[in-house]
């Protein structure tokens, strides 16, 4: 084999645990970070690093876990049950066992390292290889090591074994030096060592870190050193809250250093399906969620959260916005404190502003909602403004109706709309009106009693009031 491209290679990836720790009813390979499953990111590290198949070892919560992995990887990871969870031995075990023929070298992961680098991987692989060793494994040292099984090395600073914390002598406890858990194995011995495995240790299961005491009794266990900040494993609520900082921490300078503009790196969560271009600016607190695109030139201003949002370019969206499922046009201002609800299409300069809702509106070209106004079934023209405190009522209790407004079309403050109806091009619709009827282009509609002024009545009525006041 030529040194630079190793042979073809597979990987296993356990995720079957049910992960008790994590005090969740979600199976634990489930639970997010920057909208990826924590087995999503391992697998998406081991196809990213070459492996051209992928066998993710399945059963607690298996459906759930099923759906997530092939809706994201479709034909490229292949399922395997382990029905009963013995431990990662004989998660493994189970692996092999239903695919007689996986050869070459096997990447073993687990389902809940989602910091993993996958050019480490690679290099695991190649390295491995090109020892010729039986087993190649990652090791790093962390100040506290608890949780973690330790790495035990012979008289001559070789991998003799590892063992797990719960079964740690009182020596092995203070070594730090632990085990990542990160193998790379050569199939053949993998299946032989598998079969020797057995469980006489503190948890009675099948742990596949006695494999590598079998591998340092045949030969040289290959070690690469590793850094435990991207390889830690999330066994518990803090762990995933810790993995998940890292995680977006290293999003957030990835985007700075692409020329994004961002306020604080730490104070950024943005999932890893968006995408920013370079010249966007991102205010403190700005969270993106799922598919999130923002152009160049675009600015959102902190505490904005908002969900699968195009967000074109110069585009202003001042503070504390919430939006969903929505497109932001060109140059187009949002907020501060908007809603846009799903279906939500704003025009290259429109506007809405503060304490607005929208859903299923698409507002044209320069048009304008600037303050404390709900409106829902819209289809609005270009240059159209709608004043303060108009309402589209748009649902009568059993269905939705739509209300169109034209082109040009000028909505004063306080109107009501009953939807279906439509306002012609040009129409003025006067401030307070109820609008039941269509309204003709360039019409004005206006309804209201009509005002009457009463000459110094005011100070008449306040001395009556007055007088009737007890003492
Ligand atoms: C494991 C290692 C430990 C290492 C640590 C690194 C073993 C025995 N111990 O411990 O040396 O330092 O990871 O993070 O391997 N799983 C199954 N089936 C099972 C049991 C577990 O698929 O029967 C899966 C889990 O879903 C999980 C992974 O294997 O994704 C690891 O299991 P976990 O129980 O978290 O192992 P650790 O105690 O962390
Ligand atoms: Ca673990």
């Amino acid at each position: 084999m030529p040194t630079d491209s190793p042979a073809r290679w597979s990987a296993i990836i356990l995720a079957a645990g049910e992960g008790t720790r994590m005090r969740s009813k979600r199976p634990k390979v489930l639970h997010e970070i920057a909208g990826h499953a924590l087995v999503c990111w391992v697998v998406e590290a081991a196809l990213d690093a070459g492996a051209s198949r992928c066998l993710v070892v399945v059963g607690h919560g298996r459906d759930d876990v099923e759906r997530v992995l092939s809706t994201r990887f479709g034909e490229r990871v292949e399922m395997v049950l382990q029905a009963e969870q013995r431990g990662t031995g004989d998660a493994v075990r189970c692996a092999i066992e239903a695919d007689a023929s996986l050869e070459g070298r096997v990447l073993v992961l687990y389902g809940d390292c989602p910091l993993i680098p996958a050019a480490l991987l690679r290099n695991l692989v190649e390295k491995s290889d090109r020892a010729g060793a039986d087993l190649g494994l990652v090791t790093a040292t962390l100040s506290d090591p608890s949780g973690y099984g330790r790495i035990v090395r012979n008289a001559t600073g070789r991998v003799h074994r590892v063992v797990e914390d719960g079964d740690c002598s009182a020596d092995e406890r203070r070594i730090d030096e632990v085990n990542p858990g990160l193998y790379a194995i050569r199939a053949g011995f993998l299946r032989e060592a598998i079969a020797r495995l057995t469980p006489d240790n503190a948890q009675a299961q099948l742990y596949l870190t006695d494999v590598v005491a079998l591998a340092a009794e045949r030969g040289e266990v290959l070690d690469l050193e590793g850094d435990m900040t991207e390889l830690t494993g999330v066994n518990d609520q803090r762990d995933l809250a810790l993995a998940s900082a890292t995680r977006r921490r290293r999003m957030a300078e990835e985007l700075a250093r692409s020329g994004v503009q961002i306020a604080n790196l730490d104070a950024l969560y943005v999932d890893a399906e968006c995408e920013i271009e370079p010249g966007a600016s991102l205010g403190a607190n700005v969270h993106l969620r799922g598919r999130c695109l923002v152009r160049a030139g675009a600015r959102i201003d902190v505490g904005c959260v908002l969900t699968n949002v195009v967000v074109d370019k110069n585009a202003n969206v001042l503070p504390y916005t919430v939006a969903t499922d929505s497109s932001i046009g060109e140059g187009a201002q949002v907020g501060p404190f908007s809603h846009l609800r799903p279906d939500t299409r704003l025009g290259p300069r429109s506007k809405v502003g503060n304490f607005s809702e929208t859903k299923k509106t698409t507002l044209g070209a320069g048009s304008k909602v600037n303050h404390l106004s709900y409106v829902g079934n819209g289809e609005i023209g270009e240059r159209v403004n709608i004043g303060a405190g108009t309402i589209f009522c748009n649902y009568d209790g059993e269905q939705k109706h739509t209300t169109v407004l034209e082109d040009g079309v000028f909505i004063g403050s306080d109107t009501q709309l009953i939807a279906p109806v439509t306002v012609g091009r040009g129409a003025y619709v006067a401030s307070g009106t109820t609008v039941t009827e269509d309204v003709p282009a360039d019409a004005l509609a206006i309804s209201r009693t009509k005002q009457v002024n009463k000459e110094g009545y005011a100070a008449r009525l306040r001395a009556r009031l007055r007088r009737k006041k007890k003492p």
